[in-house]
């Protein structure tokens, strides 16, 4: 078979993916592969809204990008790239009505200019919002206009293997789920936006997709990640599915309420309440349930989240999917009974180390999105920026790699695709020779170990020993085995393919949550309580070491101006 080549491959067809792909049709081939059709992908989960500092609220007429840099830069705890910021924040308002333009249904005031809402960490209300399906909106505004461009879509197709020498990346191997054929494809720029890793987490509101399958290669493939022990936390999901219930609810007047009655947030962010940051507010749910002060249920403990006195009519108009989410999947109507909510997990900030052209550590590898660490977030992203951060960096991460292919002759190295064409289809044979462990044994356990070692609240020896379990499963890995060798659909042996990348994302994130010996953002150490500045104001750098475990290098943050202060709320 001749091996395809491409200019540039864009793997994942979220918000980011397919932002990016708009930036470069045209002059290029461009063709986008998604592991699900693309508006299934999990940007289409976002809720609340997307952050830009329009000033359309009447209570928010003095906001200017420079504050929305402000309050990024304060919520991530001063670990955010501050140049990075900038450009994000700056970006955010031309970037937002580019999307209105486009056609974007976003919710109106009277006056018909773009509804906002407050968020949490946020000086005025900048979070602009299609009622409660923001991302639904996004996505589906660019998906129509890909396919109005002709952009080529590879759907179902799932890239397994990130091809890269030491200094250059060649393509991808991907799998073609519907044929069940193992594809490789050459390409002379390769973008990943292939979301997050949630599902390494046991509690997560991420989809089944978000299996850090991206990050995980870029890291078997050579290229750095950056800050992965940050892991957020959002405060609000569901009892028992842990589906997202929106900061949204919080930013039009939700409170949370324990079991004594108490509006609790007044005794940890008494401004801001329940509109503190998501680290924050999450820490402050769980400690309320660690000292008793949650309510039972089979489920497991939970605290209120009451919306009732927002009333039937801004309930229905302004959170329609949260109410329809709490009727159909916990049986409670949220006008008349409070939701019963626990923290989990919800976004990495954590992610393949990039600048802000998305350059990804290795020519002609870019990244953009919830897989990419720009750093915009630092150590705890501020609601509604990961719908902005898609946006802005997808657009970014396109320009540059049309720069990149403008500038260079590249010709990818088709041996080196071929070589790992066959040893993917040899891990492949080998995971599906239906002797071994399931993986799905060692998938379970690796996210009960993150849960319970790797969560809010984080301390030296619970470290350690998740470190200890992942090594062992990934031993254990190294037998394990799909229950059938078909290949066509079959998503036991894709879960046995997506594990490895699982297991060193966890890997990474444990390394850099035992070495970061302070407390910073949504990173708590027991043992650590305070932020050491001296010590940790500093990005983690990890790469696979010779003997394949993590290896973790300091990178310094970059200054534009503001100063690292307390952070109160
Ligand atoms: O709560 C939410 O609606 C989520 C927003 C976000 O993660 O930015």
């Amino acid at each position: 078979m001749t091996i395809p080549v491409i200019d540039i491959l864009i793997v994942g067809g979220g918000l980011a993916g397919l932002r990016a792909a708009l930036e470069l049709s045209g002059r290029y081939g461009v063709a986008v592969l998604s592991k699900v059709h693309p508006v299934r992908s999990h940007s289409i989960a976002a809720q609340g809204g997307i952050n830009a500092a329009l000033g359309n609220n009447p209570e928010g007429k003095e906001d200017t990008w420079q504050k929305h840099a402000f309050d990024t830069i304060k919520g991530s705890d001063f670990l955010a790239d501050q140049h990075a910021v900038e450009m994000l924040c700056r970006e955010a308002p031309t970037l937002v009505y580019e999307m209105e333009h486009w056609g974007c249904p976003f919710s109106r005031f009277p006056d018909s200019t773009i509804a906002q809402r407050p968020f949490g960490g946020a000086g005025f209300p900048r979070t602009c919002y299609c009622a409660d399906t923001t991302g639904h909106a996004l996505l589906n505004t660019l998906y129509e206009r890909v396919v109005e461009k002709g952009i080529r879509i590879l759907d179902e197709w799932e890239a397994v293997c990130l091809v890269a020498d030491d200094e250059t990346c060649h393509g991808v191997i991907a799998f073609d789920l519907r044929q069940g054929r193992l594809m490789p494809i050459a390409a002379r720029a390769t973008l990943f936006a292939t979301g997050g890793y949630g599902r390494v987490y046991l509690h997560s509101t991420n989809a089944l997709i978000n299996t850090g399958g991206g990050i995980g290669m870029a890291y078997l493939a050579g290229a750095p990640l950056k800050d992965m022990e940050f892991v957020q936390f959002h405060p609000t999901g569901l009892v028992g599915t842990n589906i997202l219930m929106s900061e949204a609810c919080r930013g039009e007047g939700g409170i949370l309420i324990n079991s004594k009655g108490e509006r609790f947030m007044a005794r940890y962010a008494p401004k801001a309440m329940e509109l503190a940051p998501r680290d924050i507010v999450a820490r402050s749910i769980a400690t309320e349930i660690e000292e008793g002060r949650g309510f039972q249920h089979p489920l497991g403990t939970y605290i209120k989240l009451d919306l009732r006195h927002l009333g039937k009519e801004k309930i229905t108009r302004r959170l329609p999917g949260i109410r329809s989410i709490c009727i159909d999947f916990a049986g409670i109507d949220p006008v008349e009974d409070p939701i019963p909510i626990m923290p989990c997990q919800h976004y990495s900030m954590g992610g393949i180390d990039t600048n802000e052209k998305g350059e990804a550590g290795l020519k002609g590898f870019f990244a953009a999105g919830e897989c990419a660490c720009v750093s915009v977030h630092g150590a705890n992203r501020l609601g509604g920026n990961s719908l902005l951060e898609t946006i802005v960096f997808g657009k970014a991460a396109g320009a540059a790699m049309k720069t990149y292919l403008d500038n260079n002759e590249i010709i990818p190295d088709i041996r080196l695709i071929e070589k790992a064409w066959i040893e993917t289809e040899q891990k492949i044979v080998r995971l599906s020779r239906n002797n071994g462990e399931r993986p799905y044994t060692i998938r379970n356990e690796l996210a009960k170990a993150m849960s319970s070692c790797v969560g809010i609240f984080r301390e030296k020896k619970e470290l350690a020993d998740a470190i200890e379990v992942i090594e062992h499963l990934k031993k254990r890995y190294a037998m394990a085995a799909a229950s059938s060798s078909r290949r066509h659909m079959n998503y036991d042996l894709l879960g046995a393919i997506e594990l490895e990348s699982m297991l060193e994302a966890a890997h990474c994130i444990a390394i850099g949550a035992l070495a970061r010996e302070e407390s910073r953002g949504a990173h708590f150490r027991r043992d650590f309580p305070g932020r050491d500045d001296n010590r940790f104001l500093k990005h983690t750098v990890t790469r696979k070491g010779k003997d394949g475990k993590p290896v973790i290098t300091p990178l310094k943050v970059t200054f534009a101006g503001y100063e690292p202060t307390e952070r109160t709320y």
